[in-house]
C-alpha cells in the first residue's frame, strides 16, 4: 500500500473543513483560495506543472450527483459502487451515507486519495481508495459508477465515454453529474435531475452553475 502520510500532512495543513453549498451533510478538507493551494501543492513536491488540486474542491459536478444519490437513496441502497474521478470524495461518501454495501474511490492523484480517506474518516464511515487506474482495466463487478465533472478535458473525456458506457453495458446503472463542460457527450444522455450550484468565481468565473445528473440512453 503507498505511504500517503505526506499528502495527508500537506491537506491538513493547507485546507479546512467545509460544507459544500449543495450537500451541506457533508464535511470535506478544502480549500480556500485556489491558486494559494495550486503553489503550495507545486512547492510541497518542489516541481512545478502538477495538476491542480481538484481534491480540494467539490465541483458542481460532484455537488449535483452527491445531492441526488442522498435524495434517492434507493439507487444505492445495498450497493457495490465506484465514485469514478472522485477527487474529494464527496460523491462516494454520499453513496455510503445513503446506504451502499461498499464503495471504491477512484482517483490517479495520490493527494486525492490521501484526501478521500480523510474526508471519509470526517463523515464516519470507511470507503477504499485503491492505487488503481479504472480507464486502464475497467469497473467489473460494479452495480453503480458514479462520475461527478469528468468532461472538463479531452484526452479524458475520450477515455471515460467509453468506460462508462463499457459499465453500463456490463450490467452497471451508470450516472454522472455535468454543468455544462466543453467535452460532455453532444448525443445519447438524458437529464435526471438539475440543480442550481454554487461555485467559486475564481475558477468557474461565475457565481453559480446549473449543474444536471445525467444518464445514457
Ligand atoms: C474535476 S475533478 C472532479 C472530482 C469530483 N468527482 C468532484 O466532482 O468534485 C476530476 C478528477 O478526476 C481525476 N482523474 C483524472 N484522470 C483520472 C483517471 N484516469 N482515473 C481516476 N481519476 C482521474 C482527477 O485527479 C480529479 O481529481
Amino acid at each position: 500500500m503507498t505511504d500517503l502520510s505526506r499528502e495527508r500532512a500537506f491537506i491538513l495543513r493547507e485546507t479546512r473543513s467545509k460544507a459544500p453549498p449543495l450537500v451541506p451533510e457533508i464535511r470535506l478538507r478544502l480549500a480556500d483560495e485556489a491558486m494559494d493551494l495550486w503553489q503550495a501543492t507545486e512547492t510541497d513536491l518542489g516541481r512545478a506543472g502538477l495538476p491542480p488540486p481538484f481534491w480540494a474542491f467539490a465541483w458542481a459536478g460532484g455537488q449535483a450527483l452527491a445531492r441526488y444519490v442522498l435524495d434517492h437513496p434507493d439507487i444505492v441502497r445495498g450497493a457495490r459502487v465506484l465514485d469514478f474521478a472522485a477527487g474529494s470524495g464527496v460523491v462516494g461518501i454520499a453513496a455510503k451515507l445513503a446506504g451502499a454495501r461498499e464503495v471504491v474511490a477512484a482517483d490517479i492523484d495520490t493527494y486525492a486519495r490521501a484526501a478521500i480517506l480523510i474526508n471519509a474518516a470526517d463523515n464516519g464511515i470507511v470507503l477504499s481508495a485503491p492505487d488503481t487506474d479504472f480507464l486502464d482495466c475497467g469497473a467489473a463487478g460494479f452495480d453503480l459508477v458514479l462520475a461527478g465533472d469528468v468532461f472538463y478535458e479531452r484526452p479524458m473525456a475520450v477515455r471515460v465515454e467509453p468506460f462508462l458506457r463499457a459499465a453500463q453495458s456490463a450490467g452497471a446503472a451508470v450516472l454522472f453529474g455535468d454543468p455544462g463542460r466543453t467535452y460532455l457527450p453532444a448525443a445519447g444522455i438524458e437529464p435526471l435531475a438539475s440543480y442550481e450550484v454554487a461555485v467559486p468565481r475564481a475558477i468557474e468565473d461565475r457565481d453559480v452553475k446549473t449543474t444536471r445528473v445525467w444518464r445514457f440512453i
